[in-house]
């Protein structure tokens, strides 16, 4: 069989795999469980789709898209096992999430059907999305893989908090804003990562409204034109800005995260 065949059937599958695997998990009595790990489906359905634009816009053989849609498709699949044995989605409270995904993979003989050197890949890739950056000891492809799944997870995570803001600028699950509190207070700490073109960390949240800038410096670490193009169309950033108290330290914050991104056009 040529090596597209190959790929091809492995990649079913995997497919095949996760629908028996997510399927089976979602019978669980506990509705809460049902509704948390219901949300994590359908953000890696998602985050598969957009993996496979990007990977599309980047003129990438077919092949390297389906393996694109595929990682996109896995790279969550610890969150299962994580919420049913932690019911959290806090790696600090429990454990590293993409760790956890490679273990559960291994696991399963769809998995070891792929060549070792794919396997490789699905792995790396995996264990870099919810890193603070990519590791620079992987190879190009290993990157370029994961630079693919992070710009689309960063893009969904975009549009399900956009969604999911009320008219008041609160979100419908508490749980989206990590519980954080209103306060209509703006940290420092966050204003400064975004004047310095960094993402903006976790631990300097304060209030559901560093949580928004905290969302918007994430443009500081997408990777892809077509990333932008994408932000842009959706005006994901704008929804969020238009959400925030108009305070000068916010109306800066987010002059220069367009700037940023009107740069990525011009360029
Ligand atoms: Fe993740």
């Amino acid at each position: 069989m040529e090596e597209l065949a190959i790929v091809k059937e492995n990649i079913k599958a995997a497919h095949d795999f996760f629908e028996k695997y997510t399927t089976a998990l979602l019978k669980h009595p506990d509705r809460d469980i049902v509704d948390a790990l219901t949300l994590k489906r359908e953000h890696s359905l998602r985050v598969s789709k957009v993996s496979g634009l990007v990977a599309t816009n980047l003129m990438l053989e077919e092949e390297d898209i389906i393996l694109a849609e595929l990682i996109g498709l896995l790279h969550d699949i610890g969150r299962f096992e994580q919420f049913i044995q932690y019911q959290t989605f806090d790696d600090q409270k429990s454990e590293n999430h993409a760790e956890l995904g490679v273990k559960v993979l291994k696991e399963q003989a769809f998995f070891n059907e792929f060549a070792e050197e794919k396997q490789q890949l699905i792995s790396r890739a995996i264990l870099n999305h919810n890193k603070d950056a990519i590791s620079l000891k992987d190879d190009k492809m290993v990157m370029t893989y994961s630079q693919i799944l992070r710009d689309a997870d960063k893009f969904d995570i975009w549009e399900t908090c956009v969604n999911h803001l009320n008219r008041d600028g609160s979100f419908k699950i508490d749980a989206i804003s990590l519980s954080l509190p209103v306060t209509g207070l703006v940290n420092e700490e966050i204003v400064k990562s975004i004047k310095n073109q960094k993402q903006a960390r976790k631990q300097d949240l304060k209030s559901v409204n560093d949580f928004k800038l905290m969302l918007m410096s994430m443009v500081f670490d997408l990777n892809f034109r077509v990333s932008f193009q994408l932000l842009n169309e959706k005006q994901l950033i704008k929804k969020l800005y238009d959400s925030l108290p108009k305070k000068d330290t916010v109306i800066d914050a987010y002059r220069e995260i367009r700037l940023y991104i009107e740069n990525k056009f011009v360029s």
